[in-house]
């Protein structure tokens, strides 16, 4: 599976491109809205980079890894070089305020709304990983939503290869409680000074 990290310079996105590199994935290409940062980052962890808009092309899936203000207009402005390929929107819409973190909309996700901008199919996932749990390999459990079995299939190969346990969590409607609990662990980890993840129990 090719995979592109659009944002990929960033903490999120270098700790995933990290982690697939390590464990010697050579199919990994991150991207930046400037080429030569796309390209140095890359060189720095040892995968392929470049220009967002030209890493989004022949890949099986892009992993859409922006700062969060910046998921709908780079989805847009990406739409037509990313075409029909499956999106993974790891987002989360977030108010931070006096009180602590809040989850920054009362209805829908970002996540419903790049399946909006975008002509492929959008899963939701990985809002609950920590980049630093990444880098270790151990981000906890991966609750991917989305609607098409393809896409969210890739979503779940991906998880495992980071170390997580992929875990299909219905539609893509449930981004909005995934992006929803991002707000949570955020209030736990300034609260235990800690990076952490989520676990499911039950399951078989
Ligand atoms: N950090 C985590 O532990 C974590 C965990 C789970 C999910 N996430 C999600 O992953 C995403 C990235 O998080 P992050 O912490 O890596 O963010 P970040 O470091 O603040 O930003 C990531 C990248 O976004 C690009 N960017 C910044 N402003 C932009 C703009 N206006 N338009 C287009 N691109 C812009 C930058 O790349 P260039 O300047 O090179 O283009 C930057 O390196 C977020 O949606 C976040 O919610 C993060």
């Amino acid at each position: 599976m090719k995979v592109a990290i659009v944002g990929g310079t960033g903490a999120f996105g270098r700790a995933l491109a990290t982690r697939l590199a390590e464990i010697g994935r050579d199919d990994v290409v991150v991207g930046s809205r400037d080429p030569e940062r796309g390209r140095s980052t890359a060189e720095e962890l040892g995968v392929a980079g470049g220009r967002n808009q030209e890493v989004v092309r022949d890949v099986d899936l892009v992993v859409l890894a922006v700062k969060s203000n910046a998921t709908l207009e780079t989805a847009a402005e990406l739409a037509d070089a990313i075409g029909k390929t499956p999106v993974l929107c790891v987002a989360s819409d977030l108010r931070f305020t006096e009180a602590g973190v809040l989850p920054g909309r009362h209805q829908g996700s970002l996540a419903e709304e790049v399946a909006r901008i975008v002509r492929g199919p959008v899963v939701s996932g990985f809002q609950s990983f920590a980049a630093a749990n990444v880098v270790q390999g151990d981000p906890g459990d991966a609750l991917i939503c989305g609607e098409d079995s393809d896409a969210k299939t890739l979503a779940l190969e991906l998880a495992e290869h980071l170390g997580a346990r992929g875990i299909d969590a219905g539609p893509l409607a449930n981004s909005r409680a995934l992006e929803g609990m991002t707000s949570v662990i955020l209030n736990v980890n300034r609260r235990y000074k800690a990076h952490a993840g989520i676990r499911l129990t039950g399951l078989p």
